[in-house]
């Protein structure tokens, strides 16, 4: 999520050279944005300078379509779609992503000191907490998936603590145990993916053991075609992540593909181990959120020697790194964010299969859920004319 807002951070940074100012304000911002994770402020004076400079909406505000007359772009008339991206939800998606589970991190914090806490959003007619809202998020993740790919299941990687309120068909809660606190959350994250992976392994080696293949991902995503196709579509990989032309951030851990075959379990396990000792001992001291994908890139740039060009491709690529088959993905497919991707990719894929909300963009996540269920005229590719039509609009939340 803060990704994002990175990205313009560090485009002013190469404009302006503004870096401390840009340090700052991403701490700041992290400081009062997490992603998937329900935040309760325990500094409740700490402003978001970024919320003075730009205002930010409490509705959702609609600009022209990005790529428009562009071969291959969506093409909308308002929040009509001219060109059908998908055959209706659920119809066409390989086995409705049987042997497919979705993994997210999300944990609760009990932190009761925080004056925003009982701030109100209302989105359509529902007013939301700050909790509540997180849970919404949540939920609309969920209901995403189960939409596209109801067979598939979703599992929640939690802290043991947080007793998260969840009880919904096809989704496990999952306690792992670790520091979740907000300053470790990034770290943890790795640490609970390879502990998940860890336990996963040795139930996969196990004698008849049906695949279950796994993708984790960020839970402000929403999945809007088969993403569960790749495990057959492309058989030469142990893992998957999502590459984009962008130099300082190449790569984000928004969405990792594994294999659920025991190599392709062990070798992703591998590869996140490497990414986690190089966060640990590296990157550290970066901006807690950046240093995730500042280790992922690393390492992946210490095993394979990729020119400046690689990752302007539009086509996926494989790479082996350091033992492990890694399947590069397109972002703009797998991992299209509403604010960079209408500008940088050039408006939307006809076959996109992600739509990752980064930050302030959770608002657009539930109003796109709100109008594609509200109407059964509304199909997917019109709520992705809506989602295309507010492509750089900063949310309230
Ligand atoms: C999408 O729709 C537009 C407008 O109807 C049309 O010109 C274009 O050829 C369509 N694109 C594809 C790939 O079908
Ligand atoms: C559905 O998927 C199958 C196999 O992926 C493909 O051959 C077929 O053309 C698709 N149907 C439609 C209506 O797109
Ligand atoms: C979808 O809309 C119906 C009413 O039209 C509502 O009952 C249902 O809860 C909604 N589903 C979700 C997941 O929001």
């Amino acid at each position: 999520m803060v990704f994002l807002l990175r990205q313009g951070f560090l485009g002013m940074r190469v404009c302006f050279g503004w870096r401390k100012f840009i340090i700052f304000v991403t701490l700041v911002f992290f400081l009062t944005h997490f992603l998937s994770v329900l935040e309760l402020h325990q500094n409740p004076k700490i402003k978001d300078p970024h919320q003075k400079k730009n205002k930010k909406f409490g509705h959702l505000v609609f600009v022209p379509a990005a790529g428009e007359g562009l071969p291959n772009r969506l093409q909308c008339k308002g929040m009509k779609a001219l060109n059908k991206t998908h055959i209706s939800a659920s119809s066409n998606i390989s086995n409705g992503g049987d042997g497919i589970a979705f993994v997210t991190v999300f944990t609760v914090y009990k932190s009761s000191v925080d004056a925003r806490a009982s701030e109100t959003t209302v989105v359509g007619k529902v007013s939301y907490n700050k909790v509540e809202r997180s849970m919404a998020i949540l939920n609309t993740f969920i209901s995403f998936i189960q939409l596209m790919m109801p067979e598939s299941k979703t599992i929640i990687l939690t802290d043991p603590a947080s007793g998260l309120p969840l009880t919904r068909n096809r989704v496990t809660v999952y306690p792992i145990q670790g520091d979740y606190s907000r300053d470790k959350l990034m770290l943890q994250r790795i640490r609970s993916y390879i502990d998940f992976l860890g336990e996963k392994l040795v139930e996969s080696r196990k004698p008849g053991q049906k695949i279950s293949h796994y993708i984790f991902t960020d839970s402000d995503i929403a999945v809007v075609g088969d993403v569960g196709h790749i495990f057959s579509k492309y058989e030469n990989f142990h893992m998957a992540l999502t590459f984009r032309n962008n130099k300082q951030q190449p790569l984000n851990s928004g969405f990792i593909a594994v294999r659920g075959t025991p190599d392709g379990i062990s070798r992703a396990k591998v590869f996140l181990e490497e990414v986690l000792k190089v966060y640990s001992t590296k990157y550290m001291k970066a901006s807690r959120m950046l240093g995730d994908q500042l280790a992922i890139a690393s390492v992946v740039k210490s095993h394979a020697s990729f020119d400046e060009k690689t990752f302007s491709s539009h086509e996926p690529f494989l790479e082996d790194i350091g033992g492990t088959s890694v399947l590069f993905l397109p972002c703009e497919v797998y991992n299209w964010t509403p604010p960079e991707g209408a500008g940088q990719f050039h408006g939307m894929p006809l076959d996109v299969k992600v739509v990752h909300f980064k930050g302030s963009r959770k608002r657009l996540m539930l109003e796109s859920w709100n109008f594609l269920n509200s109407s059964s005229s509304h199909d997917l590719s019109d709520m992705l004319c809506l989602v295309l039509s507010s492509g750089r609009t900063k949310y309230d939340f």
